[in-house]
């Protein structure tokens, strides 16, 4: 289909430039809302409703969060200005973009990354959204009425057990996630994610209107939002660092940086705004998200005396027992796992899209050829993590944990933060892309102008902030590995 976007004939007319492989004219998307409910469809994810209200538990609420701010604006704002510039600029996704941008073809490898941290990602993110539209089910039929604590924990436990359920609910994501990219960019990726952010957009507002109006919810927020920096220095200025440590892993995941994730979403779209400009909306309503959350989920679990900070199970194990004690909590359980669902369709769905473009684009394919390999070879590589928590229980790491933590760890602790100090050099160095070039592309259009003054941190602070957090997340592994600790 031919570019139909906000500015799309400019940047048709620029890809002709590129000797890129294939000659079709590239799809663009529909319009600029469609490509910033998209990327923020991508961002919003498990990172948001799943992991930063637990993380955020864990670290003292909102000292946490304070952190996590920070380093959104200093460290992911402009890696995903970066992702959107290589895309605009070669209107390819990561199979090609490094190769045109800079034909030396020095940085080739790069799109490998992208390829295999994406698929590594979806390795473990097709089992976890599968719990989420299990427990949509499983409120929706009323599973845990009459269940007490430990009975609301045997359903999460019996589920992890079970491979048939596990691989089933997979498979159902895969399908799903398969079936709207199958009707193409537009048609399909464009329409659904945007019914679906808006949908999420609406029931979220329900669930935090009914959450904060709860008798009692005042404690949660106050836990929530009063920071307790005590909290982070419990344990010491080791905890201090493991607290440092979480918050600049989450803001990569969050926001999907490192593994090109974004890249290909700035590749459909034209020249007419500012790239910084898009960049802070879609980070922006990330943002939104992640912490109303927590007003969903603090102020329901001390209205009814349950513990907040339980790590992972706090969605589920935690949350169904106050859905249970809740007037009409079946109904209000069931609307928030059709937002957590909601929240992980979107991303599944948009990292699919890109795994399908990347193979298109790099082997030559058409789109239906494309999804039939991908999907096949993502069904395949999600076993293990579906298979980890039962048959391949024994499979762990010291230190890292089972098949589910060490994908988990491979990509967020590494490829994610590494990958995008690769942008930041692809971007600033005369060897990469170069900052010139970069800025050229990411100013083009109306909008806020990509800041000059961040030239000197993003050589030197950002660096080296990313490689002294990177080696302090691995100092305790290395002390357990080697028996020193
Ligand atoms: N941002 C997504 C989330 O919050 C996860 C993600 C990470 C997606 C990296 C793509 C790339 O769940």
């Amino acid at each position: 289909m031919l570019a139909e976007g906000a500015g799309a004939a400019e940047a048709a007319e620029g890809a002709e430039n590129f000797p890129a492989k294939a000659a079709v004219p590239r799809e663009h998307f529909a319009s600029r809302l469609g490509f910033i409910l998209i990327s923020a469809g991508c961002a919003i994810g498990l990172g948001n409703v799943w992991r930063f209200p637990y993380i955020a538990g864990e670290y003292g609420g909102a000292a946490f969060i304070l952190m996590y701010l920070v380093f959104l604006v200093i460290l992911g704002l402009p890696v995903m200005v970066m992702e959107f510039a290589v895309g605009r600029a070669s209107q390819r996704s990561a199979a090609l973009a490094f190769d045109i941008l800079q034909p030396s073809r020095r940085w080739h490898w790069f799109s490998w990354w992208a390829y295999i941290g994406c698929m590594l990602l979806m390795m473990f993110y097709t089992t976890v959204c599968g719990w989420m539209l299990a427990y949509m089910a499983k409120m929706a039929t009323g599973t845990f009425v009459g269940l007490d604590p430990d009975g609301v924990a045997g359903v999460f436990g019996a589920m992890l057990a079970n491979p048939g359920e596990m691989i089933g609910w997979m498979l159902v994501v895969i399908l799903i996630g398969f079936a709207v990219c199958s009707f193409g960019l537009q048609k399909g990726v464009e329409r659904v994610t945007k019914v679906m952010m808006v949908a999420l957009l609406l029931v979220m507002g329900v669930l935090v209107v009914r959450s904060v109006t709860l008798p009692g919810a005042a404690a949660g927020l106050e836990f929530y939002l009063v920071p307790d920096f005590s909290k982070m220095f419990e344990g010491g200025w080791a905890g201090f660092g493991d607290a440092v440590y979480a918050a600049m892993g989450q803001a990569f995941f969050t926001l999907s940086l490192g593994i090109s994730a974004m890249e290909v979403f700035g590749s459909r779209i034209g020249k007419k705004h500012s790239l910084t400009g898009e960049a802070l909306r879609i980070c922006g309503l990330d943002t939104m998200v992640a912490i109303l959350a927590g007003f969903i989920i603090f102020p329901a679990c001390f209205a009814f005396a349950v513990a907040p900070d339980q790590g992972p199970a706090l969605v589920f194990v935690t949350l169904p027992n106050v859905f249970e004690q809740m007037p009409l909590g079946q109904l209000w359980g069931t609307l928030f796992f059709v937002f957590m669902s909601f929240a992980a369709l979107s991303t599944i769905i948009a990292v699919f899209e890109n795994i399908i473009t990347f193979t298109m684009e790099r082997w030559n394919l058409d789109r239906r050829t494309a999804i039939l390999r991908t999907g096949a070879l993502i069904t395949v590589l999600s076993l293990p993590c579906a298979l980890g928590f039962n048959v391949l229980a024994g499979v762990t790491v010291p230190g890292i944990g089972d098949i589910q933590s060490i994908e988990d760890f491979i990509v967020s602790n590494n490829m994610l933060p590494l990958g995008s100090l690769l942008y930041v050099v692809f971007c600033l160095s005369r060897k990469g892309w170069g900052w010139k070039n970069f800025l050229k592309e990411a100013d083009t259009g109306a909008g806020a102008p990509f800041p000059r003054w961040s030239r000197v941190w993003l050589t030197y602070g950002l660096p080296a902030l990313i490689v002294v957090i990177f080696i302090m997340g691995y100092v305790p592994k290395f002390m357990l590995w080697l028996g020193l600790a």
